[in-house]
C-alpha cells in the first residue's frame, strides 16, 4: 500500500518544510577501487582520454568515503533536516549482481547511522549514474534484463537499510543519463545510437516500476519517489524546424519517464518509437503509485534543429539579455516557479526539490574565505520563486541544494564548483562558503525546517 502523503493544500501547509542538501556517490566518494568496490561505467569512461576536462576522474573526488564523519558534521552545523545521497551500485555489488560486498554495504551503514545520530533524515537514491561496468558489458540499460538486475539490487538495499531509511528514490535524472549516454554525447557509456536510447528509456522505466514494488514489499512505512530533471524546452528561434526540435526534445527530456510512470503512457511523439520494446503488461508494471515527485531544476533549454547527433537536436543560444552561470546555463528563476506550478497540475503529487544550485568560479581569499555572492543571489532568487509557487498553490514540501560539496562535475571534471562548501582537492580540506552561512541563516530563520515566511 502506498503511503501517499496528504495531497490537499491544508495538509501541505501543516507539513513541516524540509531543507536539505544533495550529493551523489561517484561525484564525492572516491575510494574507487577500495574495499572490494567494482568498476562503474564512469570509472571506465573517465579513463578514455579526452572525455573529461583535464582527464579528471572520480578516483579520489572529495574522499567522502573516508571523510563522511566530517561531512555529516558540516550538515549538522548547517541545520538541514535531510540529506540525499546515492548508493554506488558497484560498491555493494561489484559485478552488479550475485555476491554482495560486505565492506561496501558497511560504509553506508556507518553513514546512515551517523546521519540518524545527528538528526538528519537519510534520503537514499538507488541510481545516480554509476552502473556497474560488469552489467554494461552485458548491454547495460539497452538489455531488458537490466531492469530486473536493478530490482534485485533494490531488494538488497531495502533489506539492509530499510529498518533505518524510509525515503527512497529509484533513479536520478533518467532523461539526462539516457540522452547524454546514448545519443547526445558527454556521458557514460558514450554511445550514439537512437534505437539503443529507446530501449534504454523503456528498460529504465521498467526498472523503476519493479524497484518500487520491491521497496514497498520490503520496507515498512516506505515513502517512495523518483528524481526527474524538468526544464522548459524552448525553441532557440521561431524557425519551424527549431520549434519542432524543441517539442521533440521536450518529449524526451520531460515526458519519457514521468509520463509513463505517473500517467501510464509515453508522450505521443515517442510512443511509436518505443513501442517495439514494450511487452504485454509493461506499462502497468511501470506505472506504480509513488508518494512524491523529486524535482531537479537548473534552467530552461533553448533548442534548435541540428544534425550533429542521432536525435537531430542541439542547443541554440539563449536570449542575449539573460545572465548565465559559469556552466553557461541561463539564470531564470521564473522558469523554476512555472515548472513547479506545471508539475503540481500535471502529476498531482507532493513535490520535493531535490537539486537546485549553481556553479560559480569560487576562489579562497587571503582570509581563507570564499565569498560566493553570485551563488547567494541565485539561491535567493530561486527560493523566492519557490515561495511564489507555494503561494499560488503548488504543493512543494522541501528544497535541497545541489550541492553540499564542490565535487566531480561529470564531463567538466573539477573545473566547475557547485558546492556551498569549498573543497581543496589537493588536501581534501573543506571550507564553508558564504552561501553555506546564508543557507544556515535561512533554515534558522524559517524556524527549524519550516517555511513560515514563504507560506
Ligand atoms: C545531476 C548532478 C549534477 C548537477 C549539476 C544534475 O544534472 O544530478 O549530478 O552534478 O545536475 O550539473
Amino acid at each position: 500500500m502506498s503511503k501517499r502523503e496528504p495531497a490537499t493544500a491544508a495538509a501541505a501547509s501543516a507539513t513541516p518544510f524540509l531543507w536539505g542538501v544533495s550529493t551523489s556517490s561517484y561525484q564525492i566518494e572516491g575510494a574507487a577501487a577500495e574495499d572490494g568496490k567494482g568498476p562503474s561505467i564512469w570509472d571506465t569512461y573517465c579513463r578514455q582520454p579526452g572525455r573529461i576536462t583535464d582527464n579528471d576522474t572520480g578516483d579520489v573526488a572529495c574522499d567522502h568515503y573516508h571523510r563522511y564523519v566530517e561531512d555529516v558534521a558540516l550538515m549538522k552545523t548547517l541545520g538541514v533536516g535531510a540529506y540525499r545521497f546515492s548508493v554506488s551500485w558497484p560498491r555493494v555489488l561489484p559485478k552488479g549482481r550475485g555476491a554482495a560486498n560486505e565492506p561496501g554495504l558497511a560504509f553506508y551503514d556507518r553513514l546512515i547511522d551517523k546521519l540518524l545520530d545527528d538528526g538528519i533524515e537519510p534520503w537514499l537514491c538507488l541510481y545516480h549514474w554509476d552502473l556497474p561496468q560488469a552489467l554494461d558489458d552485458l548491454g547495460g540499460w539497452a538489455n531488458r534484463d537490466c531492469a530486473f538486475w536493478f530490482a534485485d539490487y533494490a531488494a538488497l538495499i531495502a533489506r539492509r537499510y530499510g529498518d533505518r531509511v524510509k525515503r527512497f528514490a529509484t533513479f536520478n535524472e533518467s532523461s539526462v543519463f539516457t540522452l547524454f549516454g546514448f545519443v547526445m554525447g558527454g556521458q557514460a557509456p558514450g554511445i550514439a545510437d537512437r534505437a539503443m536510447l529507446h530501449r534504454a528509456i523503456h528498460h529504465v522505466n521498467l526498472g523503476h516500476g519493479e524497484a518500487i514494488d520491491v521497496l514497498r514489499a520490503h520496507v515498512r512505512d516506505a515513502s517512495l519517489g523518483i528524481v526527474h530533471n524538468m526544464q522548459p524546452c524552448r525553441p532557440a528561434t521561431p524557425a519551424p524546424e527549431d520549434v519542432k526540435a524543441a517539442a521533440l526534445f521536450d518529449a524526451y527530456w520531460n515526458g519519457a519517464f514521468a509520463d509513463p510512470q505517473i500517467l501510464g503512457a509515453y508522450p505521443a511523439l515517442l510512443a511509436d518509437l518505443i513501442e517495439p520494446y514494450v511487452q504485454a503488461g509493461d506499462i502497468a508494471k511501470i506505472c506504480r503509485p509513488i508518494d512524491w515527485f523529486g524535482l531537479n531544476h537548473y534552467s530552461p533549454h533553448y533548442m534548435k534543429a541540428w544534425d550533429g547527433n542521432p536525435l537531430g537536436v542541439g542547443w541554440g543560444p539563449a536570449p542575449d539579455n539573460i545572465k548565465r552561470t559559469s556552466m553557461g546555463w541561463p539564470i531564470e528563476a521564473d522558469a523554476f516557479r512555472d515548472t513547479l506550478l506545471l508539475l503540481h497540475e500535471r502529476y498531482k503529487l507532493p513535490i520535493y526539490v531535490l537539486e537546485n544550485g549553481t556553479a560559480n568560479p569560487d576562489v579562497v581569499d587571503d582570509k581563507d574565505e570564499v565569498n560566493d555572492t553570485p551563488r547567494i543571489d541565485f539561491l535567493k532568487a530561486y527560493t523566492d520563486a519557490l515561495a511564489e509557487a507555494r503561494a499560488k498553490g503548488a504543493d512543494v514540501r522541501g528544497y535541497f541544494i545541489w550541492s553540499l560539496l564542490d565535487n566531480f562535475e561529470w564531463g567538466s571534471g573539477y573545473s566547475q564548483r557547485f558546492g556551498i562548501v569549498y573543497v581543496d582537492y589537493a588536501t581534501g580540506k573543506r571550507i564553508p562558503k558564504a552561501s553555506f552561512r546564508w543557507y544556515a541563516n535561512l533554515i534558522k530563520a524559517t524556524s527549524p525546517r519550516r517555511v513560515a515566511a514563504a507560506s
